[in-house]
């Protein structure tokens, strides 16, 4: 086969992206930082890391970060656009998410410093870049280099402070001199435990530092936006609903998901074939082959998703198991850490508002709309043209 075969439909894509004798393939552009980190890693490699690093996103953690941390940090980043009266949805988003990003790399910052978290901003949208060069419109070697030029800055600024103090704190427990509960909950001091045991040296875990970090910013970064142009358009031609979006936070939820399904952060997959087999299409692929799996396409099937899935209606109703945002958080062994924070509980049972989490797209949304956002009708969002990804590079809005 020459061609790379591509999948699509709900229930196939599913499947394909669920199927262990398909390796990822989409994120090796940028060895520099992607190389062997979570999300390049196949077979027992990738299970071993997963396990060591998923034991941080318990759904203790989750809750407690969901209930405790998100809406400090949102409120302080919040009330300077409060004070303007406007703001860039784009710019707000990758700050309201850097530091919960820090936070679960296990990067250090002065609490303080504007500036500190800015350079931190700006570190991890390069590294961002990097990861996604698969789809960048740009020169490939040139955001290569900018890429290993931003790890140096990175390791030094951040990285090595942090480091240093995870290690000493490390020594501390294993001389009994602190209780193991004094160390912080976060993928540096994990990495550094368990170094030896998962052969990881000095560089590997830079890397792996670095992908979390952009890997948990620029995700919802983009989603919100996008979740904030479906809901600002849809409110506009249902006006009778506009009141429902602010004061019902499950069917705020509704259209969170909603949006999440009709953009996910990349619009495929690419797996590559690690052995001869049939693809559940019925398409031959031979060992090295290039698989790709259309997210997007498989989020808009209409016998999951049902009549105009193209369109964004938050009273949809899925058939089956489907979760409301499709396959946007993916399935399989690469299942994003972030889905359960990020995207919330799947309504169930539980319809009490006070013990029910709605994940940080929906509190995010429903504070902002609190806050009457509204488009900037002198200030028309722009596309970002540097990635054929479905993003914008700036997003105004005016707020309070
Ligand atoms: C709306 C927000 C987000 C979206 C749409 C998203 C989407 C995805 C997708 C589709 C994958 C799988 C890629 C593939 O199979 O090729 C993934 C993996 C991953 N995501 Fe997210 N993500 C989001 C937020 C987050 C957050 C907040 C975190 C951190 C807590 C995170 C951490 C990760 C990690 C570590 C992986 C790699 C998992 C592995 O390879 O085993 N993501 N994400």
């Amino acid at each position: 086969m020459t061609d790379a075969a591509t999948v699509d439909g709900y229930q196939r894509a599913f499947d394909t992206l669920c199927d262990k004798r398909l390796a990822q393939s989409m994120y090796s552009e940028c060895d520099v930082l992607m190389q062997d980190v979570l999300l390049t890693l196949h077979g027992d490699d990738h299970t071993g890391r997963r396990a060591l690093e998923m034991q941080l996103f318990k759904r203790d953690f989750i809750r407690y970060y969901e209930r405790e941390v998100y809406p400090i940090t949102l409120k302080a980043t919040l009330n300077p656009y409060l004070m303007e009266g406007r703001m860039d949805l784009v710019e707000f988003g990758g700050r309201v998410n850097i530091n919960l990003s820090a936070d679960l790399a296990g990067i250090d910052r002065d609490a303080g410093s504007a500036d500190e978290l800015d350079l931190l901003l700006s570190v991890s949208k390069k590294f961002s870049e990097g990861a996604t060069l698969f789809h960048s419109t740009r020169n490939k070697d040139e955001v290569r280099l900018e890429v290993g030029q931003t790890l140096s800055l990175f390791k030094e600024k951040f990285l090595t402070p942090s480091w240093k103090r995870r290690e000493a704190l490390l020594s501390s427990v294993k001389e009994k001199r602190e209780p193991e509960s004094n160390l912080p909950r976060d993928v540096l001091t994990v990495l550094l435990a368990n170094r030896d045991k998962h052969d990881l040296d000095d560089e590997m875990i830079a890397r792996e530092v670095a992908f979390f970090l952009q890997a948990a910013t620029h995700s919802s970064a983009n989603a919100l936006v996008h979740i904030f142009n479906e809901i600002d358009v849809w409110s506009k031609s249902h006006p009778e609903h506009a009141d429902k979006i602010k004061t019902d936070p499950f069917f705020l939820q509704r259209c969170v998901h909603e949006g999440l399904r009709l953009h996910p952060a990349s619009p495929v997959a690419w797996r590559t074939s690690t052995c001869p087999f049939r693809l559940l299409s019925g398409m031959q692929v031979d060992d090295g082959d290039s698989v790709i799996v259309d997210l997007q396409k498989s989020n808009q099937d209409e016998s999951i998703f049902g009549p105009n899935p193209e369109q964004f209606d938050p009273y949809r109703e899925v058939v089956g198991k489907a979760p409301s945002f499709g396959l946007t958080f993916g399935v399989g062994v690469h299942t994003c850490f972030g889905r359960d924070l990020a995207g919330g509980s799947l309504p169930g049972r539980n319809l009490d508002p006070d013990k029910y989490y709605f994940g940080t797209l929906t509190n995010l949304m429903r504070s902002l709309l609190s806050h009457n956002i509204r488009s900037d009708p002198d200030n028309p969002p722009v596309t970002d043209t540097t990635t054929v990804r479905n993003n914008w590079s700036s997003y105004p809005v005016l707020i309070g």
